[in-house]
């Protein structure tokens, strides 16, 4: 007899199959049980005769507990009305009979839920979640390849810091200290040289003690960097970019975000080009509307949330003051006291997804800017480099997936859109 997936029950109707799974669900009344089974790939609703069953049989049934696992051989049978499938249970096994399973139909508090990431993966929502991000890894590789990206793997341990040192992991290294990465694009830097357009897509860590909804410690970031391209062409392929993967989501996730009960009309109706403004138009509209934001301040969460939420297609915000920004920014020509870079933010309120700039290309600035942040010149003598043999103009951006996957999913905290969530507050399980 065949094992089959409950994702191609439909191609089985009439016939006899093995599942093999866990039941997520279930309830009686006399002389048959319902059972709900969960296999990994999709749900099923599997009944139970007792006429179809040996005595013995139909009594084993009764110890039927929450996420007990089971293998059943049943008849496939399409739903009357709708497009449904159901299992008639000709036989069964059990694997193991469940104890008691901590998570229930009531609600629980988060922490309780966060307490129990290693369960609380299985329901049904957490399931979507994870399918969603899957497509989005996918979606990122193939639009990467579609574009003539070459993947690159930047290392995680390093010597220096790219975005700031107030946030970096140390960590000791034989008789010296490394650093865990925060993001590889200055390693991508050097590799345009050698293939022009290249990405990476790894875990990165940020030591920095933010407790918002948007801040983890470790969490997946996919970089990409481009050979002779300015500002404008950078804007333009991360819209290209983000509106592929949110396609891509809509077309291969649509029960996931049923399950999500996502609102899907702002991702159906994303369209190139976005919205675009410059950080002082971002500040005067949020000190219009009551903000006692200054001039020269960098956006803050309630800031993004706020200005995010008058939206409804993302938005860049570009040319922010280059104090706020890192030190390998290129500054505006005509305004020098700003950076070439844009964050994108998700509409309805979600904020950065993605920050990109234009990159300093000069030996003599990019030296004083390091010496301005205070960095060790020494730590940076390579990167320096790529600056005296065939310095080019060049940009790239870091997408963060878990804010990727949280807006796409309309799950406001990112704590939710990874599978094992890592904060200050938590690195168990
Ligand atoms: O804006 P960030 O810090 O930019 C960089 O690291 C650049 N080196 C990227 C580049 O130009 N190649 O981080 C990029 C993105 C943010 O837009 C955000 O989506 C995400 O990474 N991110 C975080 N996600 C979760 N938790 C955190 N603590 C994050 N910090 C940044
Ligand atoms: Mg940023």
């Amino acid at each position: 007899m065949k094992k089959i997936f409950i994702q191609d029950l439909k191609d089985f109707v009439g016939q006899e199959v093995v599942i093999q799974g866990w039941v997520a669900n279930f309830r009686s009344s006399g002389q048959i049980a319902f059972w709900q089974i969960r296999d990994g790939s999709s749900f099923c609703q599997a009944i139970l005769n007792a006429q179809d069953l040996s005595p013995e049989k139909w009594a084993e049934s009764q110890k039927v507990s929450l996420e007990t696992s089971v293998k059943i051989i049943a008849l496939v049978a399409k739903h009357p009305k709708k497009e449904e499938y159901e299992l008639q249970v000709k036989d069964f096994e059990f694997y193991q009979i469940a104890v008691e399973y901590p998570i229930g139909k009531k609600e629980h508090g988060i922490d309780f839920l966060l307490d129990n990431r290693h369960l609380w993966l299985r329901s049904p929502k957490q399931w979507a979640i994870q399918r969603v991000r899957n497509i989005l890894i996918l979606a990122i590789y193939e639009f990467m390849e579609k574009n003539g990206f070459l993947k690159i793997d930047a290392p995680i341990l390093t010597p220096n810091a790219c975005e700031g040192t107030t946030e970096l992991f140390e960590i000791d290294y034989f008789e010296d200290k490394a650093y865990l990465s925060q993001s590889g694009q200055l390693y991508l830097e050097a590799a345009i040289f050698a293939h022009n357009k290249v990405f990476d897509f790894g875990p990165v860590f940020r030591a920095e003690k933010s407790k918002t909804r948007r801040h983890l410690t470790e969490f997946w970031m996919m970089d990409a960097e481009m050979a002779f391209i300015d500002l404008e062409d950078n804007l333009k392929i991360q819209e290209d970019f983000i509106r592929f993967v949110v396609l891509k989501v809509l077309d291969k996730n649509t029960a996931d975000l049923e399950i999500l009960e996502r609102d899907l009309k702002f991702l159906q109706n994303i369209k190139n080009p976005f919205y675009k403004i410059t950080h002082a138009e971002a500040i005067k509209s949020l000190q219009k509307a009551g903000s006692k934001i200054k001039s020269d301040d960098d956006l803050g969460g309630e800031d993004e949330t706020k200005l995010s939420q008058q939206y409804d297609n993302p938005v860049f915000i570009t040319h922010y003051p280059a104090k706020v920004k890192a030190f390998y920014m290129k500054r505006d020509t005509e305004d020098d006291s700003k950076a070439l870079c844009a964050d994108l933010l998700a509409p309805e309120g979600y904020g950065e997804i993605v920050g990109g700039s234009q990159r300093e290309d000069d030996y003599d600035i990019l030296l004083k800017r390091i010496k301005e942040h205070q960095l060790n010149k020494k730590d940076f003598d390579w990167y320096l480099d790529l600056r005296k043999y065939g310095s080019i103009p060049h940009g790239g951006f870091g997408l963060g997936l878990e804010r990727l996957v949280g807006w796409i999913c309309g799950v406001p905290h990112v704590r939710e859109t990874i599978p094992f969530p890592r904060t200050i507050y938590r690195i168990r399980p």
